[in-house]
């Protein structure tokens, strides 16, 4: 079965069709800028955007970068204010005139992961963080996800963990991969204890460049450290697949 699923980022949309029983995307996919401010109707044009370009009618899955429960948007740090409170599986659906499901960017892409990626077939405690505008983070038991975590918003030496070693303070502070590796270690370090789990999943935009930390931060964290498998497309083939199928 064919779902539009949607990433919504700080900085970037984007979108495909999936195929939900192999993970596949069934096209290329389609980004576009995040629109600033991301305002509930500019974020419904984007998305009926992204709709348009794959000429897609049907139920889509799509992600949220902050604590979606049931649809509607709790707390998202790096979105506008508006969003508070806002039923967005509503605003999307009303926008697409098709069922939406709507969670959280970072739940979508472990869940990928667990499925289809690194975390496939791996039991206990998994906890996938993802690396880009901010820290997302979500928490797997033998392959069962319990939502909505915010570990991104842990504090570190008196700052969110988000503040000191997301991608973006990375670019923004041009930190070597040296300094952004020792930073992120301290957060595992300290996330370590508090959760015993068998594996850390690094994924968001930071997982395409592996190569150039994961061997450090290997060397500094006493857990399994894994990259993520399907790397930027995870969000999307996750909220394709966690999408409610039409009965
Ligand atoms: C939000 C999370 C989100 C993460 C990654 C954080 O600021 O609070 O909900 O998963 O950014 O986008």
């Amino acid at each position: 079965m064919t779902i539009l699923g949607i990433d919504i980022g700080g900085t970037g949309i984007k979108g495909a069709p999936v195929n939900v029983k192999t993970g596949k995307l069934l096209a290329e996919r389609f980004r576009i800028p995040t629109p600033q401010p991301s305002h509930p109707s500019a974020l419904a044009d984007a998305v009926g955007q992204i709709a348009a370009h794959f000429k897609y009618r049907g139920p889509a899955g799509i992600t949220f970068p902050g604590i979606v429960k049931n649809g509607v948007v709790n707390f998202a740090t790096n979105m506008a204010p508006e969003w508070f409170g806002t039923d967005a599986s509503a605003v999307f659906a009303k926008r697409l005139g098709h069922p939406v499901t709507v969670v959280n960017d970072a739940d979508a892409a472990g869940y990928a992961e667990m499925r289809f990626g690194a975390g496939r077939d791996k039991k206990g405690v998994v906890l996938m963080l993802t690396f880009g505008t901010g820290i997302g983070s979500a928490l797997f038991c033998d392959g069962v996800l319990i939502p909505n975590t915010e570990f991104g918003h842990l504090k570190i030496r008196g700052k969110t963990a988000e503040c000191r070693a997301s991608e973006r303070i990375r670019e923004e502070e041009d930190l070597s991969f040296k300094k952004w590796s020792k930073r992120v270690s301290e957060y595992l370090a300290d996330l370590e204890p508090l959760l015993s789990p068998e594996l850390f999943i690094v994924g968001g935009g930071i997982s395409k460049k592996a190569d150039k930390f994961l061997p450090r931060l290997a060397a500094m964290t006493k857990v399994p450290i894994e990259a993520a498998i399907l790397q930027n497309n995870a969000g999307i083939i996750g909220a394709a697949c966690l999408a409610k199928k039409p009965s």
